[in-house]
């Protein structure tokens, strides 16, 4: 038998630290929490992504009285920029989040099926996206999505 250590490095900073492109990218995310419709959750997810070529996409939750019918932020903003510009590599993905007392201290983390989708980006472009988890207290960056989906499924794992 043979045990397996997995180990995952994650960058804490204040706010203030981050890099200019850092900051606007997390601002954006902070800004599209505006834009959630979270009449169900009262959660308001906001996520900003950065394309190879500058541009930033934004999405905000979207919720329905259906539960399984609305999308998580990121998921919006990704199938948002994919669906405008196929030919776009994602570099960074920010992500906020605030509930009716403002927004959270800790920084917040992806869902599991937003964190496939991601991983289906860096799949389809070879490339990491870079995650900044936003939180009031600090700023996580994470290099890549298989930090938080070890063992990950992808096209490869079915051949
Ligand atoms: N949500 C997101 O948009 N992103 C996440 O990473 C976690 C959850 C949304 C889905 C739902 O509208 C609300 O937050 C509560 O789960």
């Amino acid at each position: 038998m043979k045990e397996i250590e997995l180990l995952i490095r994650i960058k804490q900073y204040a706010f203030e630290e981050l890099s200019a492109d850092d900051r606007e990218l997390v601002d954006s995310a902070r800004r599209a929490t505006h834009n959630a419709y979270a009449r169900y959750s009262h959660f308001y997810v906001g996520a900003a992504l950065r394309l190879q070529n500058g541009d930033i996409v934004i999405g905000a939750n979207q919720e329905n009285a259906a539960f399984p019918s609305g999308l998580c932020a990121e998921r919006s903003a990704i199938f948002a920029a994919q669906s405008q510009q196929p030919q776009q590599a994602i570099t960074a993905l920010a992500i906020s989040a605030r509930n009716d007392r403002g927004f959270l201290q800790r920084p917040i983390t992806p869902c599991g099926a937003c964190r496939q989708v991601v991983l289906e980006m860096e799949d389809r472009y070879q490339r990491p996206v870079r995650l900044l988890l936003d939180g009031t207290s600090s700023v996580y960056e994470i290099k890549s999505i298989k930090d938080l989906l070890p063992l990950s499924f992808v096209d490869e794992n079915m051949r």
